[in-house]
């Protein structure tokens, strides 16, 4: 939407001083201006309808939360305290976390690796954040196969980022700002295996360093898209009872899962998962087809859970993540079990792109959770 009305806005600018006597350059310099202009001012007049949360940093007494607080809880963390190490207890906590092979799989078949490796390790003591992440000595890196799905990449590494997370320990998901090179040697990594992304782990530093505040500005960490931008009741946004209510929203089983989902991090905080909640019956063979003729059914338990991405299959990974968050909550707080299905019906459903506030592009169907 924002790139439309940059192209827009360029667009008209460009037409109206067509015929003004001033250079080619110039003209573009206005133009730019006014079309950059207006993409700021409507970036900030779509950020006041965001949802925001000052989250603190994590310390000790998380193992307490329940997964829904915990999911809440988690922010990511680029400023580390130099002088409080990682105790032997926590690193063997975490080795152990990453020994299990039901923690390093995903429920889409495939797996990974993750390795915990330190400062000290590495080629001059250093590595590469770009100045992005200060005084962490510990880094989490996630060691792909030519197998590995991005959904269960973002699921298995959500879930070793949220039990870092509950033992009071900082992370922050990195798949750009990391020298790669810096990385690699400390990795064994066999034929077919990349280096994929990377945390820092440690303990939080109160202090917030200008990179850190800069950088949480810019994608402005604390903020979400509002509820009704994400979820959808049946599958048609434009419906007038496709809104979640309050009640459902605060208190119902499903208005906490999905608020969990909500809260998962994504890649410069793009927020692109989107997702389209049926009642499990609907997919039965003698269902109306997924169009507009199904589409005003009531939706109570079991629940179809249908997970959607903006932007293409590149989001896959942040599509995960929320997924992970999504099912923690609905069987640690909720008791509730699913399964993940990949759903011909949805693959081909008839759903009309929603066009919410800052949602761009074309929505792709990733997977369902299915409420057993
Ligand atoms: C897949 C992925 C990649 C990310 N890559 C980076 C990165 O390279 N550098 C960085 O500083 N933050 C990175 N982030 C962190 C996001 O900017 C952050 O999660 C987002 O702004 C939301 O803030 P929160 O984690 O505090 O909720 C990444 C997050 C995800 C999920």
């Amino acid at each position: 939407m924002s790139a439309i009305l940059f192209l827009a806005t360029f667009g008209v600018t460009y037409f109206l001083l067509y015929t003004k006597e001033i250079s080619k350059g110039f003209r573009f310099f206005i133009c730019y201006v006014v079309a950059m202009s207006a993409f700021l001012i409507s970036s900030l007049v779509n950020r006041r309808k965001y949802t925001k949360r000052n989250r603190p940093n994590p310390s000790t007494g998380l193992d307490k939360l329940n997964a829904y607080e915990l999911c809440l809880s988690r922010k990511s963390i680029r400023n580390y305290d130099t002088t409080k190490d990682l105790s032997p207890e926590e690193k063997d906590s975490i080795k152990a976390f990453l020994l299990k092979p039901e923690n390093l799989t995903g429920p889409f078949g495939t797996s990974m690796r993750v390795s915990l490796i330190s400062k000290e390790e590495a080629v001059n003591g250093q590595l590469g954040t770009y100045g992005m992440i200060s005084g962490a000595r510990y880094f989490l890196c996630t060691v792909i196969n030519e197998k590995t799905n991005d959904l269960d990449h973002g699921i298995i590494f959500q879930r070793i980022i949220l039990y870092c997370t509950q033992l009071g320990l900082g992370t922050c998901w990195m798949g750009g700002t990391f020298s790669a090179k810096t990385f690699e040697p400390l990795l064994n990594l066999k034929k077919g295996e990349k280096l994929y992304m990377v945390s820092p782990v440690g303990h939080v530093k109160d202090e917030v360093t200008m990179t850190s505040r800069l950088v949480s500005a810019i994608s402005g960490s604390s903020l979400r898209k509002p509820f009704d931008v994400f979820f959808t009741k049946g599958l048609d946004k434009n419906a007038q009872d496709s809104s979640f209510s309050e009640a459902e929203r605060k208190s119902s089983f499903i208005g906490q899962c999905l608020d969990a989902a909500r809260w998962a991090p994504s890649a410069l905080n793009a927020q692109p998962m989107r997702c389209f909640v049926t009642s499990k019956s609907s997919l039965l063979p003698s269902a109306s087809s997924a169009s507009s003729s199904d589409r005003k059914d009531a939706v109570e338990e079991p629940y179809a859970v249908h997970f959607f991405g903006v932007g293409g299959k590149r989001t896959a990974n942040d599509v995960g993540i929320a997924m992970l968050n999504f099912d923690k909550v609905a069987r640690e707080v909720f008791h509730k079990e699913g399964e993940w299905i990949i759903c011909g019906k949805m693959e081909h459903a008839d759903i009309e792109e929603p066009r919410p506030i800052g949602s761009t592009g074309k929505l792709v169907y990733f997977a369902t959770w299915l409420q057993k």
